[in-house]
């Protein structure tokens, strides 16, 4: 089932007609009188994305034309349509081709995602008839995925802590029968991932590492780490009120990894995939880690602690230690890291870190195709020496806040040392402001471009 898209026939739909911008004159000169004054009653500008409904000879809509530009088609072409157009069944008329019409009916039905857990919202949308040309199992894996990635983010922490992470994690493992392993409280001392230990012991939800295993063990390794971090309240240095208010969103990277992983599963990708995610309430208590410790990290590494809002790139080190281990051919890391990166590309844009030319601009390229944006911000060497630490190998903050982003970039990879290749995606997890098909609240970041880009690196 795909929200608000219907495999039936097209009988009894309302077709919508779409007509390219710069054909607009041409195509209404063939129209009948009663259109053309229509058009003209209505006042309509025929600009791109623009829909009119125009009536029949009883009065009834008889169709929609849509104004499409002669840029082509993309997943948010149609977004702005089932929102606005009255409920009912339609068809395109438009000739599209696989990747367009997949795209263009995604889009449609994630633009249909409403956030209703807690409250009835009474929303009416139109419902789209699967264009012919589509891959239904695709359209419904790219909405599945980024409605996943919404819902985990969107539900607040007192229903989405570490434990309910794990939870959400099982159900997706149980999906695809793969291996999962939780390393729960004092276990993390026991197993050694001591800074996961460190940021999450003063919750009264045990922080853990979940380890998710999937594929054929010879296939290339491909491993995802995403930060969990469930709720953010800086820890001792305390975040400001509004600061922390959308805070239940820091676990976006989380929420990233698992639906990326549940893309890659559903497709049957012939990857090894294994899903690295730390878990944790970055709290306040009387137990919690301070200013001025000391941790010393899974590899090792010692990290004094030069702000515990820093907690991220703490709990993320460790996992990336562990994935590190086995030397995964690809390894991958999403998190809410910085607010330095926001400030970089904005919220709308990932920002992107690796040393992998070749493998930034195979992600790139497919961003850009699949209109996912990323762009890379450097892993400046130079300024490793800002998170020198006096007393520890590394400081988890830096002297100063500039390039926020590249220094916890650069902290990371400090834990990178046998993966064949590494990227690092700071991405914000969030909708600050509505636009077509992406409703205010959690949303997926650029998990369709890393998708479309394994498929073209490892695709059967
Ligand atoms: N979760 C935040 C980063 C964040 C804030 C992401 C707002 C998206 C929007 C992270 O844990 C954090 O607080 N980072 C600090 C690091 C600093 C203390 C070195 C930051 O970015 O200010
Ligand atoms: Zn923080
Ligand atoms: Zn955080």
């Amino acid at each position: 089932m795909i929200p608000h898209i219907s495999s039936e026939t097209e009988a009894g739909s309302t077709p919508i007609t779409v007509v390219e911008e710069g054909d607009f004159e041409n195509w209404l000169e063939g129209q009948p009188d009663r259109i053309k004054g229509w058009v003209e009653a209505n006042d309509f500008k025929a600009k791109n994305g623009k829909h009119l409904l125009l009536p029949g000879e009883d009065g009834s809509v008889a169709s929609i034309l849509f104004i499409q530009n002669m840029d082509g088609w993309n997943i948010w072409s149609l977004s702005s349509l089932p929102g606005s157009l009255p409920a009912g069944v339609y068809h395109l008329e438009a000739d599209l081709k696989e990747k367009e019409a997949t795209e263009a009916a995604a889009g449609w039905s994630l633009a249909t995602y409403v956030f209703d857990r807690y409250k009835d919202m009474d929303k009416c949308f139109a419902t789209l008839i699967l264009p012919k040309a589509a891959d239904e199992a695709e359209v419904a894996r790219l909405v599945h995925a980024t409605n996943l990635a919404r819902e985990l983010i969107n539900i607040p922490t007192a229903d989405m802590g570490p434990r309910a992470l794990e939870a959400a994690a099982s159900q997706i493992a149980g999906e695809f029968e793969a291996r999962q392993t939780n390393v729960v409280g004092e276990d993390l001392l026991t197993y050694h991932y001591p800074m996961v230990h460190a940021v999450g012991r003063a919750s009264a939800e045990a922080p853990r590492l979940i380890d998710m295993v999937w594929g054929d063990a010879d296939a290339p390794k491909v491993t995802i780490v995403g930060k969990g971090v469930c709720f953010d309240t800086g820890g001792l240095d305390l975040k400001p009120s509004s600061a922390m208010l959308l805070m239940k969103k820091d676990m976006g990277g989380a929420a990233m990894a698992l639906a990326l992983a549940h893309m890659i599963m559903d497709a049957g990708l012939p990857v090894r995939l294994r899903v690295l995610i730390p878990a944790v309430e970055n709290a306040v208590s009387g137990n919690a880690y301070r200013p001025g410790d000391v941790l010393t990290s899974r590899s090792g590494t010692t990290v004094e602690i030069g702000n515990t809002d820093a907690e991220g790139r703490l709990v993320l080190a460790d996992a990336i230690t562990a994935a590190d281990d086995e030397e995964p051919d690809l390894l991958i890391d999403f998190a809410t890291l910085t607010g330095a990166a926001r400030v970089a590309v904005g919220t709308e844009i990932a920002a992107v870190f690796t040393d992998d030319d070749a493998l930034y601009d195979g992600i790139y390229r497919q961003a850009e195709a699949v209109k996912d944006p990323v762009w890379r911000l450097p892993l400046w060497d130079d300024y490793r020496s800002l998170i020198d630490s006096k007393v520890a190998d590394i400081n988890n903050s830096g002297s100063t806040g500039f390039g926020g982003a590249i220094t916890a970039g650069l902290f990371l990879k400090e834990f990178v040392e046998k993966s064949k290749s590494w990227i690092h995606f700071d991405i914000m997890a969030y909708n600050n402001r509505a636009r077509p098909g992406r409703p205010v609240g959690g949303e997926a970041f650029a998990i369709r471009a890393v998708y479309a880009y394994l498929k073209e690196r490892f695709g059967a």
